[in-house]
This record gives C-alpha cells, sequence and structure tokens, in this order.
C-alpha cells in the first residue's frame, strides 16, 4: 500500500548516517558503511533495521497512481520496487522466492514542471514512504511479514497479521503472495515454471487482460 506520509529529508539523513569516516588510516578515503547484508536483519524489539542499500538492488518495476480503490488516489505518485539480488535471482531459477527475500516499495511524488519537461511525469527526490515485504519462515506464521518504515533510515515497524496488506495479497497476488503479475520481468518467468497462484489464475480466466 502506498504510504501519505512525508518524509522530509530522508534522502539527505541516509547520506550523513551511510558515511564513517577512517580515524586510524589517513591516507585511506572515507569508507561508506551501508549495510550490505542480503539477509533481512531484526532489532531486538522485532523492528526491521532499515535496507539501506536498496538502491542498488534488481529493480521490478514502477506504477504510477496504482490504486486499490475505484477512487483514484488524491495526488499523483510513483511507486518503484526493489528486491534482493540473491532472492531475485533464485526467483529466475525456480519461479518463486526462497526465504530472507526482500521486496521494497518506494513511493515518491510525481513532478511534471522541471527543466525541460513538457508532459508527463518525472519522480521528485524525496521519498514519500518505504514499505517492505519479507519471507522470514522461521519468524512469521505463513512466511512472510509487512513493515512500515517512517524514513528511509528509521527502523521499520511489522503491521499485524490482522491488516488488510496480508489479505489483499493472499487473495490476488501472483506468485507467493507478491504482486508478481506487475513485474514485467518476473511475469513470463512465473508462467514458464507454473508457480502462478491459483487465486491469480482464476481471476485472470475470468477477467482476460485487454492491453
Ligand atoms: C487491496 C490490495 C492491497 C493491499 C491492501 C496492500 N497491497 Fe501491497 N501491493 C498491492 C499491489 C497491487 C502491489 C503491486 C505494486 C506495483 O506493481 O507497483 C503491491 C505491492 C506491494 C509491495 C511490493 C512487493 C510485493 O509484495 O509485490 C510491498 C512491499 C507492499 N505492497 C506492501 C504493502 C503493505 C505494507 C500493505 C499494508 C499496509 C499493503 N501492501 C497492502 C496491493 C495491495
Amino acid at each position: 500500500m502506498i504510504s501519505k506520509t512525508l518524509v522530509g529529508g530522508g534522502a539527505v539523513c541516509l547520506l550523513a548516517a551511510a558515511i564513517t569516516v577512517s580515524t586510524t588510516s589517513p591516507r585511506l578515503p572515507a569508507v561508506v558503511a551501508a549495510a550490505t547484508a542480503p539477509a533481512p536483519a531484526y532489532a531486538a524489539n522485532g523492528d526491521m533495521l532499515p535496507p539501506t542499500n536498496y538502491r542498488e538492488w534488481i529493480y521490478l518495476s514502477s506504477g504510477v497512481d496504482m490504486s486499490y480503490s475505484p477512487k483514484p488516489a488524491d495526488m499523483t505518485m510513483f511507486d518503484n520496487v526493489f528486491v534482493n539480488p540473491e532472492a531475485y535471482r533464485s526467483f529466475v531459477a525456480t519461479g518463486t522466492w526462497p526465504d530472507k527475500t526482500v521486496m521494497v516499495l518506494e513511493s515518491r511524488e510525481a513532478m511534471s514542471k522541471g527543466s525541460i519537461n513538457q508532459h508527463g511525469h518525472f519522480q521528485g527526490t524525496s521519498v514519500m514512504g518505504i514499505e517492505v515485504h519479507v519471507k522470514d519462515v522461521a519468524r512469521y506464521p505463513g512466511g512472510w511479514a509487512f513493515f512500515d518504515f517512517a524514513s528511509p533510515t528509521s527502523n521499520g515497524k511489522v503491521f499485524p497479521q490482522t491488516a488488510a496488506c496480508y489479505s489483499c495479497h493472499q487473495e490476488h497476488a501472483a506468485v507467493d503472495t507478491t504482486f508478481v503479475q506487475f513485474y514485467p520481468t518476473l511475469l513470463p518467468i512465473a508462467r514458464d515454471k507454473k508457480t502462478l497462484s491459483d487465486s491469480f489464475l482464476k481471476e485472470e480466466a475470468a477477467q482476460p487482460a485487454t492491453n
């Protein structure tokens, strides 16, 4: 789901937090110490640590003003979906997600006036929200959990299993509760490997895509 909370200055904080200066080797340049661990990591209270390098992961898709209700959104926004590279490679081989998959949905404001642009939209620099879908079978009933990150550098809060996130993804998503039907490079793989969910195949048969 697209969060509408504006996260002021999130990108600036990210940069500041990612840079540490080495004091022991003055001739070496400053070391960039972003978390690069492929597996999800958690704080003691169950919050998820932010996947700070997700912009270096595999890009799956962007949606513009995608809405789950008939009423259109009140502002134009992009959402961008990324997945950690290890999970992506596994999906390409098997058509489904391995344990420890981390998927990030990043929302950005859609801009229309800037530089030479006359028509259409481009993405603004401020991140408006980050939501994460993580597969951690030993930790969560059903295998997956959703998290909300107030900013790209703060810890993520888990959504309770009763939240609408779980039911919509469970009932409508094409592969293993993820919306592969909207990720153009993955949908043909899932079709080929026959990993599309029964509920998606039923929906598709009832309402064939037009264009
Ligand atoms: C009514 C249906 C619906 C609900 C409710 C919903 N989502 Fe989604 N979600 C979607 C759709 C559709 C996409 C595909 C977005 C795209 O293609 O850009 C998606 C994609 C995602 C993704 C990208 C990874 C994936 O699983 O495909 C994340 C992360 C996500 N949603 C988080 C959430 C969270 C957190 C909530 C609850 C606060 C939530 N969603 C509630 C429909 C839903």
